[in-house]
């Protein structure tokens, strides 16, 4: 993390900005982006890629990430983005990232998102099942259009995560079986506002268990690109979906080098252009939760710093076991003592909790922890649980930062409802 430095006097510090200036400023809790991290890790992946050979398009997977400035960072780097709802897709057209680079994967997508991509002409929709293709072979011909698609095939290889983000098991709900792949791109060729432009897959997420199961996954995509091609179906570029792992605590987690070796081997000699969608290698590593101690309690038993982000803030503890490294922010703080603490949030929930026995030093009300690797899947699934406002969002660029997302007012919690007239005269 070369833009996270700690500093005798201003603590630790993003890029040239003390973080306790920023706290200062915005308050806490802050989610704080580093434009230099995104910009150098989007050029790493980017390296990599070319440095192995390959013709390789890299698509964002905007779910881990949609403020619409680290979006525009990436943009501005020629970054493509990978969307999974309109929303996605509307942010990433504000962004400045135009719609010949973005790809539209998920299973629901909805008629009307079919429509908007339709509309924008995206560069490609991944179909996840033959019932999705006939509706947008329906929709696509009634306006005369022509989608480009590739079919998400499921390849049943075990990607070693976290069950909750394992995708491309066959019990798992993506992409259409591989038995039935072959058939099905077939019938894509003759239908009707479809143009079937290559396979796509995705086999889970925060893979970090080397690259078995890419090259597996990968290998049996190119058996497929064998077997359409010798049926004289067209196949113009694959898309290996995300999932590059980072090491959260000391795991060892692949480099970008690994992955496009594996590519190379894999679908290189097939001679076709590849793209990806990573998410979480790009902008995790590239953001902090900056939040503030509100009081240290010693329990019978134990230490806790109870902050003022909560799971509501950052949900990855609570719901996938996740562990993030938390740093105290003032540089006098990291000199004292450490000994055990759990670092827990305000929520009524004992899964509030985002770190037990955590080696901290004496904590006093007010001081800053940041909450590290926070930069993807980290304010896009916050929600303002127990009534509590979404946090602010910071760009650091440099020597300069801004406010890109306004801390939620408590007039945003109560806007957009309404008490039924027949309640309105109810007891006083
Ligand atoms: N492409 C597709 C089709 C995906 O479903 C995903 C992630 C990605 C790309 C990007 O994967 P990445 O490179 O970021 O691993 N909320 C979870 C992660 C869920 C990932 C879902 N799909 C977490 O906080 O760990």
């Amino acid at each position: 993390r070369p833009h996270l430095s700690l500093h005798a006097l201003d603590g630790l510090t993003m890029e040239e900005v003390p973080l306790a200036r920023i706290a200062a400023a915005v308050g806490t809790p802050t989610w704080i982006y580093s434009a230099g991290a995104l910009r150098r890790r989007y050029a790493r992946l980017r390296d990599a890629l070319a440095g192995a050979g390959l013709d390789a398009g890299i698509h964002f997977a905007v779910k881990a990430n949609t403020s619409l400035a680290v979006l525009r960072v990436l943009a501005e780097a020629g970054a493509g983005a990978d969307v999974v709802s309109e929303g996605e897709l509307r942010i990433a057209r504000a962004a400045g990232i135009p719609a010949s680079r973005i790809v539209f994967s998920g299973v629901g997508k909805t008629g009307r998102e079919l429509r908007l991509a339709l509309d924008e002409d995206i560069h490609q929709i991944n179909a996840e099942s033959a019932e999705e293709l006939a509706m947008l072979s329906a929709l696509a011909a009634s306006l005369g259009r022509t989608a480009r698609v590739a079919l998400r095939v499921n390849p049943d290889v075990d990607a070693r995560t976290h069950a909750k983000i394992t995708t491309g098991l066959s019990e798992n709900k993506f992409g259409v079986a591989y038995d039935e792949a072959v058939a099905l791109y077939a019938r894509m060729a003759a239908m009707p506002g479809i143009r079937p432009v290559g396979i796509a897959m995705h086999i889970g997420s925060q893979i970090t268990a080397g690259m078995a199961a890419y090259r597996a996954a990968y290998a049996r995509m190119a058996e497929l690109v064998r077997e359409l091609r010798a049926r004289g179906l067209p196949v113009e570029r694959l898309d290996g979906g995300g999932g590059l792992g980072i090491p959260y605590r000391d795991e060892p987690a692949p480099l970008p080098e690994a992955l496009a070796g594996a590519i190379r081997a894999t679908l290189g000699p097939l001679g076709l252009p590849v793209m990806i969608e990573p998410g979480r290698w790009i902008a995790g590593p590239a953001g902090v939760l900056l939040a503030s101690v509100v009081i240290e309690k010693r329990g019978e038993a134990r230490r806790f710093a109870i902050c003022d982000a909560g799971m509501n803030d950052l949900v990855r503890p609570a719901m996938y076991e996740a562990w993030h490294g938390i740093v105290p922010v003032g540089a006098a703080a990291r000199a004292a003592p450490l000994s055990p603490a759990d670092v827990v949030g305000p929520v009524c929930e004992t899964g509030d909790t985002f770190a037990r026995g955590r080696a901290l030093p004496p904590l006093a009300p007010g001081d800053l922890l940041a909450f590290l690797d926070a930069g993807a899947y980290g304010a896009v699934m916050s929600s303002t649980y127990n009534a509590r406002p979404l946090a602010a969002e910071v760009l650091v660029d440099g020597d300069r930062f801004a406010v890109v997302r306004e801390r939620q007012g408590f007039e945003a919690l109560l806007a957009g409802q309404r008490v039924p007239d027949w309640l309105a005269t109810g007891p006083a």
